[in-house]
């Protein structure tokens, strides 16, 4: 049990705005967009939609319940939640998933956020006014984020790309040490808002672009929208394109990263709701809001845009050229396209910076709850850890080596892992009667019985295919990659040093938990 006071969302809409904000990210408007371009949109939306219902959506009721359920026994973090659902000595341990995944990802991702600031600084300032060449805006971006040679961006310790990311990280940490309420609930209810109003002004301007150039008719915005929805937008039959199992398996870690489910979030943030609050509909609500920024907004901004300037190969790209070379290409030749760069980075580093606040609760609250810390120490040492992986990263710079590693193991490999251990928590330790009591206590919807089915064979089996398929091919290259590249070491032996450190103060809060419990 926690000593400490116990906190909670203070208004309905807050929680909704936290979640809803912990989800919609760069997932949503970098990946997403970048995904459904490389497998030619329509078919792409076949999976994706697959892995909504039958692992996103009820993995996320999980999560909920699960969490809403250990908040009121006094635990927020996973090794506490845990080890009440699941009376076993490695329960907790298993925990440690939901604390070094969001950390982790955190120390990436709050790089990417601190680009998304600069970049509209950039645009404010008239940094990035570049011309028509489509090399000037690679060279900008290599610059930038350092991507030719390792620790390049330190050669200027004053430059834009330090200055954005110590403040990127000062942000995050100024706003987690005001807490749950004045903290990322505050932050939220007007930054979700801000960023909506953002998307939108850019998605007008995008689709009212109409055929920019007269002489090719073709590149109009409709055949655009087509791009995304078409089922044979590409060469192949839909039925080729559907035979393509590694889109399967980027469609589902898609829905994961995006719903920030496997993350170890959800679980946190649902165990600060009270005991009679509604969670069934504020969990649907949050999940059909990061659909609609993901799917009506990214998907419907990037992909249009790029086509009706430079056709079907223009808005092909990975994650971070279509955002970052593809887009601002294009704004340039948009009319207002100033303007709309602006909005665009700077929405992007909204909805950056309510995902990252989110990624650091976790163990903001186990630190609290398991070693006793008060929240300024708590804070304190997990931004010396988090800017500590921050530094590796952005020393390893060259084609962003740590990042990507940081990313196939945890942003990927431990989320499937997490999500595969809170499915089985749930289907078959916590069960699913239990499970649906708790969604259904306070609750102002029904979720539909089938949940318990999903949640207990479909998700579990579907998981496996998926997590062993994409292991199968991808995880022996990357073993490889060990012995080949030192970026790769040291983030390797890295990201081992933290799980240590993390099992290791897990076993202190579980000797402090036995501790009070039999004092108690
Ligand atoms: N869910 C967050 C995103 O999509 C992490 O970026």
């Amino acid at each position: 049990m926690s000593k400490q006071p116990p906190e909670n969302w203070s208004s309905r809409i807050g929680v909704i705005l936290a979640v809803t904000g912990s989800a919609v990210g760069l997932g949503n408007f970098l990946r997403f967009p970048g995904l459904a371009a490389k497998y030619d949109g329509g078919a792409f939306m076949i999976p994706y939609f697959v892995a909504l219902l039958l692992l996103g959506l009820p993995l996320a009721w999980a999560e909920w319940s699960m969490g809403r359920y250990g908040g009121t026994r006094g635990f927020h973090s996973s090794p506490g939640i845990f080890r009440v659902l699941w009376k076993n000595p490695a329960a907790p341990y298993l925990g440690v998933l939901g604390l070094i995944v969001p950390v982790v990802i955190y120390m990436y991702y709050v790089f990417i956020e601190s680009w998304c600031l600069g970049y509209a600084w950039n645009y404010l300032t008239g940094g990035l006014d570049l011309g028509r060449d489509p090399e000037a805006y690679k060279t900008f971006f290599g610059n930038y984020v350092g991507i030719g040679a390792d620790a390049s961006i330190f050669s200027n310790l004053l430059g834009a790309p330090l200055v954005f990311l110590v403040a990127c990280i000062a942000l995050n940490f100024i706003l987690i040490n005001r807490g749950l309420t004045r903290g990322i609930e505050l932050f939220c209810l007007w930054a979700m808002p801000a960023l909506a109003v953002c998307a939108v002004l850019v998605l007008v301007r995008v689709l009212t672009l109409g055929t920019p150039d007269p002489s090719k008719p073709e590149l109009n915005v409709l055949n655009g929208l087509g791009q995304m929805w078409n089922l044979d937008a590409g060469n192949k039959t839909l039925w080729e394109q559907l035979a393509n199992g590694k889109m399967w398996m980027e469609a589902a870690g898609q829905i994961f990263f995006s719903l920030s489910v496997g993350f170890g979030v959800i679980i946190t943030y649902a165990s600060y709701m009270r005991r009679n609050d509604d969670i069934a509909l504020s969990s649907t609500t949050a999940v059909a809001g990061n659909e609609f920024f993901e799917v009506s907004l990214g998907g419907m901004i990037t992909i249009p845009a790029a086509f009706v300037f430079l056709g079907a190969a223009g808005a092909v790209g990975g994650t971070f050229a279509l955002g970052f070379n593809t887009l601002p290409l294009v704004f340039e030749h948009m009319p207002l396209g100033r303007v709309i760069g602006f909005l665009w980075f700077f929405l992007l580093f909204l909805a950056a910076i309510t995902s990252s606040l989110s990624m650091l609760q976790p163990a903001i609250a186990f630190l609290q709850e398991g070693l006793g810390l008060n929240r300024g120490r708590a804070v304190a040492l997990l931004c010396g850890v988090g800017s500590l992986g921050t530094l590796l990263i952005v020393w390893f710079s060259k084609d962003l080596a740590a990042m990507d590693t940081l990313d196939f193991w945890v942003g990927t490999f431990c989320i499937y892992v997490l999500a595969c251990a809170q499915t089985f928590i749930f289907g078959w330790i916590f069960g699913t009667k239990r499970g649906l009591e708790e969604l259904d206590r306070g609750a102002d919807t029904r979720i539909p019985r089938l949940f318990a089915f999903v949640i207990k064979y479909i998700s579990p089996v579907y998981l496996l295919i998926v997590f062993v398929a994409w292991a199968w091919q991808d995880v022996g290259s990357r073993l490889d990659d060990f012995t080949e590249s030192a970026a790769v070491r040291w983030s390797l032996i890295f990201l081992v040093g933290v799980f240590a450190l993390f099992l290791w103060w897990i076993r202190i809060a579980v000797k402090r938990w036995h501790a009070q419990e039999a004092r108690s």
